[in-house]
Order: C-alpha cells, then sequence, then structure tokens
C-alpha cells in the first residue's frame, strides 16, 4: 500500500443508517513504521543502483558495512548467481565479512588484494561536496582503508543522508576512533580545538564502551558549527591517540540516494 494509503483510510459505519464515513488516521506508531519501510526501500533501491552500474565481472570489491551495505551484497550475490561472475570481496568490518561468507561470495583481504576496482559503502550523512561522515557502526577505519585503497568509491544512501552541510541531518556527532588508553586526553584536546563536546560511545547490550573491531574505542564529537573538514580532519589525525576520523573528505566519487517516491537521485563529486 502506498504512504498516502496508510495514512487516511476511510470506511462505512456499519449499521449506521446514514453511513457515516469513519476516517481512521494513521497512530504515530503506524506513521514511524511506514517512514522505516520507505527507507528501507529507499536504501534497496541505492544498493542496487551502485551494484548494477559499477561492478563488472573479474573484479575487486570493496564491501562497506552497515545496513544498507546489506541489500547490495545481497544483488552482488545475485549477479555472482545469474551471471556466473567472478568476483573476489574485501570486506570493511566483521559484520561486512559475515555478509560475504553467508552469501558465498569469494572472501579476500588486503594482503591479498590491496588494490580494488571499488569499494561501495553507505555512509550517515553526505554533504554537498560529498563530504561524508561514516561510522555510526564503528567501522571508520577499516571502511576508510578499504575506501582509499579502491580506484572507485560509491556510497549508497537513502535519502534522510543527504544534507547540504555536515550536521543537519546526523546529530550524533563525528565518530573518532581512538586507542583505549587515550579517550581522555584525545577528547578534551578535541574540544578545546574545535569547541563542541567528545563522548565516549557506550554499548547497548553490555556495561561499558563499546569496543571497535580493532580493539579501540569511539569518541563522538558533536561539533557546534560548520567547519573547513579538511582541515579538522588533519588536525584530529594529529592527536595522538587518534586512530581515524569519520569524516571522509574528497574521497567518494558518486553517491547513490534512494528517494522517497521510488527514483534513485545520483551525485557526483565536484571536479576540483
Ligand atoms: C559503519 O560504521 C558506518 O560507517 C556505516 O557505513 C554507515 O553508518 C551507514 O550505515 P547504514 O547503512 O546502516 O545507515
Amino acid at each position: 500500500m502506498s504512504f498516502r494509503g496508510w495514512l487516511g483510510v476511510a470506511k462505512l459505519l456499519p449499521g449506521s443508517s446514514r453511513r457515516r464515513p469513519l476516517v481512521v488516521t494513521a497512530s504515530p506508531k503506524t506513521n514511524t513504521r511506514v517512514a522505516v519501510n520507505m527507507a528501507e526501500e529507499a536504501k534497496k533501491l541505492a544498493a542496487y543502483a551502485a551494484v548494477d552500474n559499477h561492478v563488472q565481472n573479474n573484479q575487486v570489491v570493496g564491501v562497506g558495512s552497515g545496513s544498507t551495505i546489506v541489500y547490495a551484497v545481497d544483488r552482488l550475490a545475485a549477479r555472482v548467481r545469474q551471471e556466473k561472475m567472478n568476483i573476489i570481496c574485501v570486506p570493511t568490518s566483521f559484520q561486512a565479512r559475515q555478509l560475504i561468507v553467508q552469501h558465498g561470495l569469494m572472501l579476500s583481504d588486503l594482503d591479498r588484494h590491496p588494490e580494488l576496482d571499488v569499494t561501495i559503502d553507505g555512509a550517515d550523512e553526505v554533504d554537498a561536496d560529498l563530504t561524508l561522515i561514516k561510522g555510526g557502526g564503528g567501522c571508520l577505519t577499516q571502511e576508510k582503508i578499504v575506501a582509499g585503497c579502491a580506484r572507485h568509491f560509491v556510497v549508497i544512501a537513502d535519502y534522510r543522508k543527504d544534507s547540504k552541510a555536515l550536521g543537519q541531518q546526523w546529530k550524533k556527532g563525528v565518530p573518532i576512533e581512538v586507542v583505549p588508553m587515550a579517550y581522555v586526553p584525545v577528547s578534551r584536546r578535541i574540544v578545546r580545538l574545535f569547541g563542541g563536546e567528545a563522548n565516549l560511545r557506550m554499548a547497548v547490550s553490555k556495561a561499558g564502551p563499546v569496543v571497535t573491531d580493532n580493539s579501540n574505542f569511539i569518541l563522538d564529537w558533536k561539533f557546534e558549527r560548520p567547519h573547513n573538514w579538511k582541515d579538522v580532519n588533519s588536525a584530529i589525525k594529529m592527536i595522538p591517540g587518534v586512530v581515524e576520523t569519520g569524516l571522509f573528505v574528497a574521497m567518494a566519487e558518486r553517491v547513490y540516494f534512494g528517494m522517497e517516491d521510488g527514483r534513485v537521485q545520483v551525485r557526483d563529486a565536484p571536479i576540483d
């Protein structure tokens, strides 16, 4: 049923002589469910478009992390089966590795395949210049490494990730992976340099902090104003104890946005 269809369902009252129409309005819970379904459909559209347009036979493909990439791996696995393709996959996280294995795809790593044809990954937010915030799922370091080894880095996202400027849509801040012993000094230094607040990310179903695939911690830096993200990224990376930031500057070449109306919108990186 369409979005509009869910929102206003008119029924006739049984047993009423005048048969007054009863308008049943969706509850907030229903609205949330509709929005979630639309976002999932949008993720799928973006993921399928990226896999169809950017993956060819005999390629090495970097596989990103998160919920959107799940659709891309589904599509990739279907194409590999149907078209009898020879595709080698390099994961960006434990989750990506599991997806590759569960879909029966060929698993490799950067030792054996340090040069990739394309990496496809999700993002938490994308600005007008294709600067990304990534790391909502805590996998930013491996994601940046694998994206950096690919000739083409393509991003897939739903319409909620599209921003003019970072921070408009994504309110959780920039994830920063840090060596555990350094999280307090790093957090203080970031705040002193750039303001805002940098909080240790806490686990949800475990006591204590989130521990990354690299056995590190994550700080989420909530910034208060727009910045020059290239400079901020370089400056934060210089702080001893910082492993990587979730700012992906001048890395993405193209973003596929799945839209609410079923279209896929493509945005390319600005030409230097
Ligand atoms: C993982 O750490 C992230 O960088 C994800 O790629 C990003 O958060 C996108 O995730 P979703 O596809 O779940 O939105």
